[in-house]
């Protein structure tokens, strides 16, 4: 399998399950939580976890189409590589269906269950981390809460168990990938599985836990189902939009930096950082839909740290204050008006690194002014922004 970059992280979403429990017609990836199939919700989630990689989405063959055209949509600029595979009968042979698929070069693979719809993209980045650092297994966890007791098959208790030493395993489970590949291919034949960990423990190899997370719960029954549909409805009466406008004249004397690209052979903007009116009309956006002022209060012009800054410090820095507001970005939108540069072609690009740095869907359309005021002249770049906000 050949993708357009080498990701070094490889997350394979499975999603070839029936729903059995749940009930429904169609195989339960593909019902809808409140107006999007849970394969959308999962995905969304992956791929707004910061790091480039490979997405296997592997799905019933019946829906292949449909995850193909799910995972295009989802991703939009997002520079990550989108692989579809059918799954198998059981999850274990969907997992190897995927595991099949994953591209040359990649270090760490996660299994993630699409039915785990609303997982936040902390889960993945701590797990990867974990990986990372010490080449173990890692799987999400949380403490148990019910007491637990052992029963017999006529139903009375044997005994109960010590809650304390229990954990209720998630997904993403991570793992360092040629280690997992290989386990996966020394399963004993009828060995029964019920998770991904299991498979690398019985290969002898470490296996620890992460923080897991309470939304990151499988969605198995109707009633999961409507929980999720609570959770979503609760998000969405916590967004705030917010708006922001920056305009730079040209400087032919100065690179253009621009959408935190650099522009060769074109001319430059003033300004007392690099002029970067894509960067600072998200950053205006943002803030104010934060309610924290805008970029001026925030980054004063004699603060030495942002003299000739990039776009980029100012957005990350902008980040980290509506984080620490308990914001996170849903998405941004910049319309940019200028004779130059031509933006088309590197519009993906632009869309591409400005998503990253923010870790949500930024797009960017530009236009020109038919001709007219400052930048029909020619004079300078204007950027206009808006931003959503989830609380
Ligand atoms: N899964 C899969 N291939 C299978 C079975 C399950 O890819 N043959 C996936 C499901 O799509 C789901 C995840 O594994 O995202 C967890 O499985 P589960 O919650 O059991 O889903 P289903 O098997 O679809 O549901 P049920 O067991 O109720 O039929
Ligand atoms: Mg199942």
């Amino acid at each position: 399998m050949t993708v357009p970059f080498a990701p070094r992280l490889a997350i394979i979403v499975v999603a070839a399950g029936s729903g059995t429990r749940l009930g429904r017609p169609e195989p339960k990836a593909f019902v809808a939580l409140a107006g999007r199939t849970l394969l959308e919700h999962a995905l969304e989630g992956v791929f707004a976890q910061p790091e480039p990689a490979q997405v296997v989405i592997v799905a019933p063959a019946s829906h292949r189409d449909e995850a193909t055209a799910i995972g295009r949509r989802v991703a939009g600029a997002v520079q990550d590589a989108v692989t579809v595979v059918t799954g198998g009968d059981s999850r274990a042979a969907s997992v190897a269906a995927g595991l099949a698929a994953m591209a040359e070069g990649i270090e760490v693979v996660l299994v993630h269950d699409a039915a785990r719809a609303l997982t936040p993209p902390e889960v993945f980045t701590r797990v990867v981390q974990r990986v990372r650092a010490e080449g173990v297994g890692v799987i999400p966890a949380l403490p148990v809460v019910d007491t637990i007791a052992r029963r017999d098959a006529a139903g009375a208790v044997v005994e109960q168990v010590d809650r304390a030493q229990l954990a209720a395993i998630q997904t993403p489970q991570g793992f360092p990938a040629e280690a997992y590949r290989s386990a996966v291919a020394a399963v004993a034949p009828g060995a029964q599985h019920t998770d991904d960990a299991s498979v690398f423990a019985a290969a002898g190899h470490p296996v620890v836990t992460v923080p897991g997370d309470e939304r990151a719960f499988k969605v198995t029954t109707p009633w999961d189902l409507r929980r999720a549909q609570q959770l979503v409805a609760s998000d969405r009466s916590a967004l705030r939009t917010g708006i922001g406008i920056d305009v730079h004249a040209y400087d032919e004397s100065q690179p253009l930096w621009l959408g935190g690209l650099y522009w060769p052979d074109e001319p430059g903007l003033a300004g007392h950082s690099d002029g970067d009116a894509i960067s600072h009309a998200i950053c205006d956006a943002l803030l104010s839909a934060a309610g924290l002022g805008d970029i001026g209060s925030q980054f004063g012009v004699d603060d030495p740290r942002f003299a000739a800054a990039r776009g980029e410090v100012f957005l990350t820095a902008t980040l980290e204050l509506v984080r620490a507001a308990g914001f996170e970005v849903v998405n941004v939108a910049v319309q940019v008006v200028a004779q130059r540069p031509r933006f088309a072609a590197r519009r993906h690009e632009v869309e591409a690194l400005l998503s990253r740095t923010l870790g949500a869907p930024v797009s960017v359309a530009a236009t020109t002014s038919d001709g007219l005021g400052f930048t029909g002249r020619a004079e300078g770049v204007a950027a206009i922004a808006t931003a959503m906000l989830r609380s």
